[in-house]
Order: C-alpha cells, then structure tokens, then sequence
C-alpha cells in the first residue's frame, strides 16, 4: 500500500502511534510526580529494559504529562563520554531561566543561578567539559566546593527550593543513564536523596539498560529504597495486537488475524520489531486486509532492515574478540547462558574473559541477570549474530 500513508515509525525514540500497553506505568508516574509537587514523599523512577523496548518512547511521554500538569521539566541523555554535570548544568539554567519569570519565586531563583555558577566555576577544574551561560555570579561558600556530590545536593536544594516556591515541581529525564560515571551516579543519586529527605519537589525519572539497577546499588546501598526499578518489558500479545492493528485501523486499513498472530510471533511482542514489522507489512500487502502472506514476504524485509541498522550499529562497535564472545553466547541460543559455559565453548577459562566480559557490559551489549549468568541486551541479538557471522571461523 501507499508508503506515504504508512503509520508504522520504527527507530530510536519515535514515537508509535499508538503507545500500547504503559498505562498502568504513565499513571503510577502521574500519581509520584503529583506527590512530589505537594511535598509528599513518593519514590524517584528509573524505568529499565533491553533495548528498543519502548523505553525513550516512555520517558518522553511522562515527560509532556508532567508538562501537562505544570511540571517543570529538565531532560537529558547521557552519552558515553561527557559529563553529568556538563549534561546538568546548561538544562538548569534554562529550568531557572522559567522559574525566574514567577514572580514569587524569583529571590529563591536568583540564589539557585547563583549556585549555578559556583557549582560551574568549582568542578569546571575536573569537569572540563561544563560549558554554561552564567546570568549571576557565583556567592562564595554556595555549591562550589569542586566535590561533585557536595555541590550537586547543594545545587539542587537550591533549585528545589526556588520549585517550591513557584509552587511547582522540577523533574530531570535522564536517559541512557547507565553511561552516567559509577562516582557521578553517586553523586545524583545523593543529590536527589537529600531532596527527597528535605521535601523538596525535585526529582528524577530516569531509563536504561537492566545493569542500572545494580551499578545504582554499588554507587549508593541506599538507592535501592530511593528509587523504584520497574522493568519496562515486551507486549502482552493483546497489547502488540492493539500496537499492530489499531495505526492501521484508524486509516481504514484491516488485518487479517493469521497476519496479526504471524507479527506477533516473529517479533516476540518487542516494540522496536512491531513498528518495524508493521511498516514492512502495510508496504508489502498490495491492499486491505493485509494477509499472512504479506507478513511472511514483510518478514524478510523488515529482516533486513533491523539488520542494516539496529543490529548492525551494534555490531559495528565491536571487536573482533568481542564478536566471538557474543557469537560463542548465540551459539548457545536465546539465553540467559552461564559465563562457564560460554567460555566452555570457546575452550578457554572463565576467568580470561573478565576484561571482554566489562567492556561489554560497558558498551552496554550484555548484562548479568544473576550472578554467574550473562544475557544480551538486545533482543533476538542471538538470531542476528548467527546470520552475520555464518559458519565457524570464529571458533579460531
Ligand atoms: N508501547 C509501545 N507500543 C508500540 N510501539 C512502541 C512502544 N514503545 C516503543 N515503541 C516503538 O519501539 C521503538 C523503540 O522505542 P525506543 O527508542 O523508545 O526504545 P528504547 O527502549 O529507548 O531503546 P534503546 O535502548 O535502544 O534506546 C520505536 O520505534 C517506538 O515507536
Ligand atoms: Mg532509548
């Protein structure tokens, strides 16, 4: 059918057309964000899963919701290799820039900007990267230690307090937050803590890949009791039918349900793949309804597709050790698999494999999902991995 009038938008943090299934999460997030904005205790989120799970799609959604209910919104996702308070600093200014405008918050506004600069001008020494517009200068003694930990809490009481104030909350979207710096995650995590002790309407909703969990807890043991962790997983079947047929629907355009249960198996009910197969399927069905037999020919396509882009920039970044790490694990099938037996496979201990074993972890391709066993982060990775390395020379 007409591509032009496709529905389907598979990629990173395109919004579906029909967000499927979250309810339930968007309302516990409605219900703690408005919590915070009247000073009453609730939890921060950090909403983990594998990747093209949904969890960008999410984060932002919550986030226009908040804006919605007059929320005051900061967002920012890490990237391997800057700073959180390069992140931080310049969305604080622009937060403040707002609360600046409310005219019975502006003397708790003006002390936050000024803490501002002091926190800048302190950790620009270790931080090099902070680059940020300074509207007042910075007042000795207030956020500029140079100690991340001490002058982020500072930084955000003041914030919290010029929020409450206004009479409004502020919320950091931080995604990709497992790249943030095990010292600097401490770091946040103790800032939003003595918020959160002193009643301050200033917290934060964050996403990222499963490990998060346990490098939050390794950072501070406290943030087990700060945070809650919900997993953020693949559709319910009746939920990837709603995510499949309903864009479709409201374009006049049906399925038929051999071609529903058909995207539902191959894709395992995992967003990133509905969107993907959906779009193949309208592109392939040459009209309304569309058939299993369009679903078997978009299957080879979409195929394609995810192996040309979201397999294939993973696979990019990797070497060629680590390749055969991850092909040795494929080998093994879906997973989770024991450590000892991928290193089995490849007839080496598993001690050898500690370092390869981090740097993936690191570059965010697998995760331990119990002591002693390791998973791919990215679903049905173990099927791509057997496509582009076919045969057997990595075994040498
Ligand atoms: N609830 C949903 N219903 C239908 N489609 C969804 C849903 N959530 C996400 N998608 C689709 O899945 C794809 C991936 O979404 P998103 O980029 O948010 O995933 P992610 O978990 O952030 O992935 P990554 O870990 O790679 O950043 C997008 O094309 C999006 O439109
Ligand atoms: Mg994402």
């Amino acid at each position: 059918m007409d591509a032009i009038g496709n529905p389907y938008s598979p990629g990173a943090g395109s919004p579906p057309p029909e967000l499927a299934g979250r309810g339930a999460l968007r309302e516990q997030l409605r219900v703690a964000l408005g919590r915070i904005v009247n000073g009453r205790p609730a939890k921060s989120v950090v909403m983990v899963g594998l990747r093209g799970v949904g969890k960008t799609v999410l984060l932002d959604q919550v986030k226009k919701d908040a804006e919605a209910a007059g929320i005051y919104t900061v967002r920012v996702e890490a990237p391997e290799n800057r700073s959180l308070p390069a992140l931080l600093a310049p969305q604080v200014r622009q937060v403040l820039l707002r609360l600046d405008r409310v005219e019975v918050a502006r003397a708790a506004t003006r002390r936050a900007f000024h803490a501002l600069a002091g926190f800048a001008k302190a950790l620009k020494v270790k931080y090099q990267d902070i680059e940020v517009g300074l509207d007042y200068p910075p007042e000795p003694g207030l956020a500029d230690n140079g100690d991340l930990e001490i002058d982020l809490t500072s930084l955000f009481e003041q914030v919290g307090t010029a929020a409450k104030a206004a009479d409004t909350a502020v919320v950091a979207f931080i995604d990709e937050l497992q790249y943030v710096k095990e010292q600097q995650l401490g770091a946040l995590i103790a800032a939003l803590h003595r918020c959160s002790q002193s009643e301050l309407p200033l917290t934060m909703v964050g996403a990222g890949l499963p490990q998060l969990r346990g490098m939050a807890g390794n950072a501070k043991s406290y943030a087990e009791r700060l945070f809650d962790f919900p997993m953020i997983g693949p559709l319910t079947d009746a939920e990837a039918e709603l995510a499949i047929v309903k864009p479709a629907r409201d374009e006049g355009v049906e399925y038929h349900s051999q071609a529903v249960k058909a995207i539902i198996s191959r894709t395992k009910g995992y967003p990133y793949f509905l969107q993907e197969w959906g779009k193949h399927a309208w592109d392939q069905a040459p009209q309304s309804p569309i058939t299993a037999a369009d679903v078997e020919a978009a299957s080879r396509s979409a195929i394609t597709a995810l192996d040309d882009s979201f397999f294939r920039v993973r696979f990019d970044r990797l070497t060629p050790k680590e390749r055969a790490y991850l092909r040795a694990m494929s080998d093994l099938g879906p997973g989770p698999h024991r450590s000892g037996d991928i290193a089995e496979r490849l007839q080496r201990s598993v001690s050898s494999f500690g370092p390869l074993r981090s740097s993936l972890i690191i570059k965010g391709m697998i995760w331990s999902p119990s002591h002693g066993d390791t998973a791919f982060t990215v679903p049905l990775f173990d099927e791509f991995m057997k496509r582009i390395m076919p045969g057997d020379d990595w075994e040498t």
